[in-house]
Formats: structure tokens, sequence, C-alpha cells
């Protein structure tokens, strides 16, 4: 089978990459960047130079792709934002899917994105979910949590470092996985056509606190950690976001029959329906 894989110098889409490879896939990677990709071509994969946000780049990636696994997400440090590469960017990869035949898509959404529309990317992936489940491909989709890889830049480096820690009051426990193991699942995916047309929620096996981390952090490093605690308006889902779209629970329909994204029209996505014309 040959599998594309979009974002795969990512964290989670670098051990995507690898885990096709060594199931003897035929493993082509959608790269922008080449050079920074190489480690890539070393490990067996094909690279081919594109971005999600040109979509004339992706009827050369997807040519005679069977399966894509989707593993890209907007950088922090990138300039383009979340909404041109996490919705705008989406929407272009799955048409080109669509339009080239492939197959079988996966796609990584977050653990109760339909919860939280009032935060942008959980709003933006709630919306993509339901933007694949009516493009007729045969998607599985995959609702992560938190990344166990996350936790060394997060709280390790900075605690070895003497460097604050930042822990906001409210701080949820989350089941953390390693993405070597969220990656086993994404490949498996393409293997079980059980899974097609299914979501999936993936989480690790048991939730901590951020408290609870600092603590084995502490005790692994024989350090004590500078906690430092955000002020309450830039803390989680109440900080004071816009919505992407315009009106909450709202998606996008048709967006191949609008020229701009400005005029794509709104889609509750309670009413189940909209997206096929694409
Ligand atoms: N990190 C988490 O804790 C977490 C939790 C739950 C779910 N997820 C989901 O898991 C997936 C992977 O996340 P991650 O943390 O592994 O991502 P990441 O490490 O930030 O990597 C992002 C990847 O997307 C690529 N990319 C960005 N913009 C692109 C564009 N315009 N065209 C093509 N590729 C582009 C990047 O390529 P470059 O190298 O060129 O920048 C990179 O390979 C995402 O869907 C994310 O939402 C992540």
């Amino acid at each position: 089978m040959n599998v594309l894989i979009v974002g795969a110098t990512g964290t989670l889409g670098r051990q995507v990459a690898r885990r096709a490879i060594d199931q003897h896939y035929r493993v082509r990677c959608l790269v922008r960047n080449v050079r920074k990709a190489s480690f890539l071509k070393e490990w067996g994969a094909e690279l081919v130079r594109g971005d999600i946000c040109k979509p004339e780049t992706l009827p050369a990636a997807l040519e005679g792709m069977d399966a894509v696994i989707d593993a890209a997400t907007a950088r922090a440090t990138d300039s383009l934002t979340v909404k041109q590469v996490d919705w705008e960017g989406k929407v272009n990869l799955i048409q080109g899917a669509k339009s080239a035949g492939v197959e079988r898509y996966v796609f990584f959404s977050l653990l109760e994105a339909e919860n939280y529309p009032q935060v942008p990317l959980m709003q933006i992936k709630h919306c993509t979910e339901l933007f694949l489940a009516e493009s007729e491909l045969n998607y599985t989709v995959l609702r992560l949590g938190g990344f166990m890889q996350g936790l060394i830049g997060q709280y390790a480096i900075p605690i070895l470092d003497n460097q604050a820690v930042w822990v906001t009051g409210e701080s949820t426990p989350v089941a953390y996985m390693n993405t070597q193991d969220i990656a086993k699942f994404a490949v498996r995916a393409l293997e079980v056509p059980a899974t097609s047309g299914n979501t999936y929620p993936l989480v690790g096996t048991r939730p901590w606190t951020a408290y609870e981390i600092i603590q084995l952090c502490e005790r692994l490093s024989g350090k004590d950690a500078k906690i430092s605690t955000p002020a309450p308006r830039f803390t989680g889902y109440h900080a004071p976001f816009d919505p992407v779209f315009p009106v909450e629970p709202q998606c996008f329909r048709s967006p191949s029959l609008c020229p701009g994204f400005s005029q794509w029209q709104p889609l509750n996505c309670a009413d189940g329906g909209g997206l096929s014309s694409i």
C-alpha cells in the first residue's frame, strides 16, 4: 500500500512515518522543507515538496497514493495561522485526496473537541471531523489527548535548567500517550476495514495532573521545580478567544461552491448534511 504522510517532520508524524516504513508500507511524505526532512529519506521515505495551504502542490503528492495519514498542524513558530493550516489546509488536503481517489484517510483530532467551540483549534478539529465524514472518503478519526513527548519540554527541561514551570490553577489531569503508540494505532487503522468511517478516542492508561508530573520530575532529577501560575485571563479555555467561525457550533458547507473562505455558508453541525458536494 502507498501511504502519504503529511506532517511527517512533526512529533507524531515522524513516529507515524517510522512505523509505516517498519511495517513495509511504501511511504511518501509531503514536506515543506526537503532539507529539514532529510532524516525521513534516510529512513526510506520518498519526499515530495508541498504545502497544504498551497493546493496546487497537492496533486503531485497524492498521485498514486492509496492512503493518507494527516499529522500536520500549525506550528506556533510559523507565520501561518491555525485557521490557515488546520482548516483551510485540511480542506485542501481532503478535497485533493478525494479527487485523487485515495482509499483511506486517517485524521488526528482532539478529545472532546465538540465541547469547546470557543477554543479555535477545538472548533476547527470538530468541524474537520464533520467535513471529513461528509467527504465520502473512508476515514478514521483518532481523537487524542496530550503527548508524553511534550512533557519533556514543558516540565522536564525547565526543572533540570532551574527555569519556571507554568501551571494553570485549573490544570486538568491528562492521560498522556507516547506518540509511538499513537502511530501504531494510525498505521493499524489502514489494515482493519472495520475502522473505516469510525472515530476513536485514544488516551493513555491513567490521567496525570501537572503537579503529579512535576513531583515525578523532581524525584527523578533531585531538583525542586519553580512553579509559576499565569494570571487568570491568560489561562485555559476562559481566555478571550474569538471563535474561528462566527456562530457556534457552526461549520462551513460546500467550500468548493464558493470562491473564498469569507463567502462560505455556515452550517449548523447538528443538521448532519451539506458537504457532500466536494
Ligand atoms: N501535541 C499534542 O500534544 C497533541 C495533542 C492532541 C492532538 N494533537 C494532534 O496531533 C497531530 C500532530 O501534532 P504534533 O504535535 O505532532 O505536530 P507538530 O510537532 O507541531 O508538527 C506539525 C507538522 O505539521 C507540518 N505542517 C505545518 N504546516 C504545514 C503546511 N502548511 N503544510 C504541510 N505541513 C505543515 C509541520 O511541518 P514543518 O516541519 O515544515 O513545520 C510538521 O511536520 C495534529 O493533528 C495535532 O492537532 C497533538
